[in-house]
């Protein structure tokens, strides 16, 4: 090694994930192979047309090319609690109560900072979204699973937590709709949520990135339960709603002094987003039912037709009730890793291993329906012809 080292931080971390399956799915399609890429949750949809056109008229306007107001222009943070109010007849301040985001994803990493000091821990689910544990181990704090059983729909069971677990715990990580599982919670599980959380003086971060993309019932807000706003503050994003993952933004919404920590934090680190991506939001917002409609049609038709695909194939799962991820296990015992290798040598068709969300994805594959429809009718039938 040449030059000073590295901080110490950064062997808290194992090579991201979709790397080294992005390493394995270049080595096959070097060898000539047909590879579909079932791997990664970004949807292969273009963002529609209209916010695109509105967002190519904002970008022109000089009147956006400064920087950003820091916690996001009163113009959107409006927008936003206009819409949680019809969507969850939820009354926010957008002065408080709101603060905008570069995609979910950095608010996620950057919120621990804010709430938790060294030797504090955040309970996480496990299987989950990486993102968390990043935020958590880089303010110093440490982690303690939740492990997400089958046999629970995939929900925490909070009567389960060791006290040793709780003994340092300050925050707690939520995520429904949820990814990997496709799994839902309803008001009652909020309600029991948020009781937890003030009973143990947690935190409580909802990641709703997925709130848009349901099946069956609208989801709802973690914030509805009675007493929320004492702990709870809740994730949104426009990625996965309208397709828009390349654009980046989200926002936080929610528990004021955690809300304004944050904006605060971030005030300190970046300078917002580009205030034409911000006026393309609150478009979106103000459009919402007809632009969201037919990328949910998609995504339930997708989903559903591979769910239903690989049960045919003997493969295990539960039906997913929102976002578009099968999570699964096959029809023969494998560990996840084993199972992802063995689909891409034999199908070249490439999944994620369960594992790489945390322990209890151990024996898991997720596939993510990010792929036009034929391509998925055809990772299926590949899928169907597997010798296990
Ligand atoms: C559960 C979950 N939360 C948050 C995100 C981050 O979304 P973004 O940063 O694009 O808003 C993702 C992205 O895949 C996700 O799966």
């Amino acid at each position: 090694m040449i030059g000073p080292s590295l901080s110490s931080n950064m062997n808290a971390f194992p090579p991201y994930l979709f790397k080294e399956l992005d390493k394995r799915k270049q080595e096959e399609l070097k060898k000539g192979k047909d590879v579909i890429s079932l791997a990664v949750g970004d949807p292969d949809l273009p963002t529609p047309r209209p916010i695109a056109d509105f967002a190519a008229r904002e970008v022109k306007m000089s009147s956006n090319h400064r920087y950003p107001y820091g916690c996001g222009s009163a113009r959107l943070r409006k927008a936003i609690t206009a819409w949680h109010y019809k969507r969850h007849g939820l009354k926010l301040d957008y002065e408080t109560e709101v603060t905008v985001l570069i995609g979910s994803k950095e608010g996620l990493a950057h919120l621990p900072f804010a709430l938790l000091d060294r030797g504090d821990s955040a309970l996480i689910p496990d299987p989950a979204y990486p993102a968390y544990k990043t935020g958590v181990l880089l303010s110093g704090a440490r982690v303690e699973r939740l492990p997400l059983k089958e046999e629970n729909g995939f929900l925490p069971d909070f009567g389960a937590v060791s006290r040793s677990a709780m003994r340092r715990a300050k925050m707690l990580f939520l995520n429904y709709p949820n990814n990997p599982t496709g799994a839902c919670a309803d008001a009652a599980f909020y309600k029991e949520a948020v009781a937890f959380a003030k009973k143990n003086n947690l935190w409580l971060a909802h990641d709703a990135a997925y709130s848009e993309i349901y099946f069956k019932k609208p989801s709802p807000s973690i914030l509805s339960a009675s007493g929320a706003r004492d702990v709870a503050v809740e994730f949104y994003s426009l990625s996965k709603t309208y397709c828009m993952t390349g654009w980046r933004l989200g926002w936080l919404i929610g528990n004021a002094r955690a809300v304004q920590a944050l904006a605060k934090l971030k005030e300190n680190i970046d300078s917002g987003q580009f205030n034409a991506i911000q006026e393309t939001a609150a478009f979106c917002l103000e459009n919402h039912a007809g632009l969201v409609k037919p990328i949910r049609e998609t995504f339930k038709h997708r989903t559903e037709f591979f769910a239903g695909e690989l049960k045919k194939a003997g493969w295990n799962l539960i039906e997913p009730e929102a976002a578009f991820f099968v999570w699964a296990r096959p029809p023969a015992a494998r560990s996840s890793l084993a199972a992802v290798y063995e689909i891409l040598e034999k199908t070249s068709v490439l999944a994620t291993p369960g594992s790489g969300f945390g322990d209890s994805g151990k024996g898991f594959v997720r596939f993510s329906l990010c792929a036009p429809d034929a391509r998925i009718k055809e990772a299926a039938r590949r899928l169907a012809g597997i010798k296990w």
